[in-house]
């Protein structure tokens, strides 16, 4: 597991996932046994792996990343760096042979995220790159409300992602001042249009073109030491994006936006029967037999609740974490040899809408998208 010290790394893979399923004994197969997991730590700084090693009872760390890799003991290569290290480090993990795990995006160009899903299929790995959005207990309803038929004929669909990230100045930046630097790997398309494509292609049609203006409202920010950087990298994004069947999708993201939403991701989609709104873990719906009848007319204040419209969308499951099921998915994957969809092939889509919507962005066109393949 390299980049266990990280935002992403600790919490999520490392905490909520692995030491979650190392702690529950493994995963159970369909034939009854299990597969157990035992982390590697890889790093930089020893003394930051000790103490992670240390709290949680973990045997094994380095900051020898090649010997790691030499070792046949360690089957899978997970990689949460910094998107900038990542390509070089995923290519090296697949030269010695290892499955690969890794948070997205996968590589900084098509060209390169395309290559390692190449080399990985030469090398005959098994992959996987994290598609966590499609497993938040929110857009799990969503699915279900597609799968049963409920909106009819899907026509549009309407994303809003963001919050306000501080400047660093009188209060500190709550996300890593890189995202923030083009140079480093940073920006808000390159960070959430890989989520926004494996949303969009598994929920409702691949993207077929899109039109994206990035912004950078912020000129000017100040590190985790202290210091004024410039932000060289966009903040905010507003895309639209068609897909396969004629969906349109519609989604903003922004660092630099104040919520007035019932959570930090919302989508609304509407369909010929009916229309819902999702969230991380919310989701509500209205029925075309329960749309109300709107008459424009701005000289009256409308006293109509459009709130109270929405019924809404009960669990009925438990949904776990979305990372862990998803890196359970994987593992299960792995024991048993099969298929994997959400490979570095997937992972390469999510690269070219990243790199299309920043050539959209420069050039001010709408750009295409060509399906990509080994
Ligand atoms: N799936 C998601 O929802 C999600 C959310 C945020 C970030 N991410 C992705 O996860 C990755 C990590 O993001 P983060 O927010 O955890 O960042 P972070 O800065 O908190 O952590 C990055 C890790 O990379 C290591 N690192 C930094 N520079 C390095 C270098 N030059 N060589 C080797 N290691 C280096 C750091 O020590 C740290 O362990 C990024 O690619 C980002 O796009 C995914």
């Amino acid at each position: 597991m390299n980049g266990v010290s990280g935002r992403m790394g600790y919490r999520q893979h490392l905490v909520r996932s692995i030491l979650a399923i190392r702690d529950q004994g493994g995963i159970e197969l369909p034939d009854g046994s299990k597969v157990t997991v035992r982390p590697l730590l890889v790093g930089r700084s020893e003394a930051k792996l000790a103490e992670i090693a240390a709290q949680h009872g973990i045997d094994d760390w380095t900051t020898d990343l090649d010997s790691a890799l030499a070792d046949s003991r360690w089957e899978i290569y997970a990689d949460f760096l910094v998107t900038k290290a990542r390509a070089a480090a995923l290519r090296k993990a697949i030269a010695a042979g290892k499955a690969i795990y890794t948070e997205k995006p996968t590589a900084e160009t098509v060209e390169e995220a395309l290559e390692l899903a190449r080399l990985a299929a030469e090398a005959g790995v098994k992959t996987g790159v994290v598609h966590d959005k499609l497993y938040l207990p929110g857009l799990q309803k969503l699915k279900r409300l597609i799968d049963s038929g409920f909106f009819g004929r899907i026509l549009s669909v309407r994303g809003e992602f963001g919050y306000w990230v501080f400047e660093g100045d009188w209060q500190v930046a709550q996300r890593p001042s890189w995202n923030y630097r083009a140079e480093d790997g940073g920006g808000i398309i390159v960070d959430m249009f890989p989520h926004w494509n494996y949303v969009l292609e598994n929920l409702f049609g691949e993207v077929k073109s899109v039109y994206a203006h990035a912004s950078i409202h912020i000129p000017e920010r100040w590190d985790e030491k202290g210091e004024r950087y410039d932000a060289t990298a966009e903040d905010a994004a507003y895309g639209v994006f068609e897909l396969e069947g004629g969906v349109v999708a519609q989604i903003n993201s922004s660092w630099t936006t104040r919520v007035d939403r019932g959570e930090l991701v919302e989508f609304h989609v509407d369909g010929t029967h009916g229309s819902a709104v999702v969230g991380l873990h919310k989701a509500k719906i209205q029925h075309r037999n329960a749309t109300p009848k709107p008459v424009w007319n701005p000289d009256l204040e409308d006293s109509h609740d459009y709130d109270a419209d929405w019924q809404p969308v009960p669990a009925n499951d438990v949904f776990l974490n979305g990372f862990r099921q998803q890196w359970e998915e994987y593992l299960t994957s792995y024991a048993l040899g099969t298929d994997y969809a959400f490979d570095l092939l997937a992972g390469a889509r999510g690269v070219q809408l990243a790199q299309a919507g920043l050539e959209s962005s420069r050039s001010g066109a709408k750009v295409a998208l060509d399906p990509l393949s080994l």
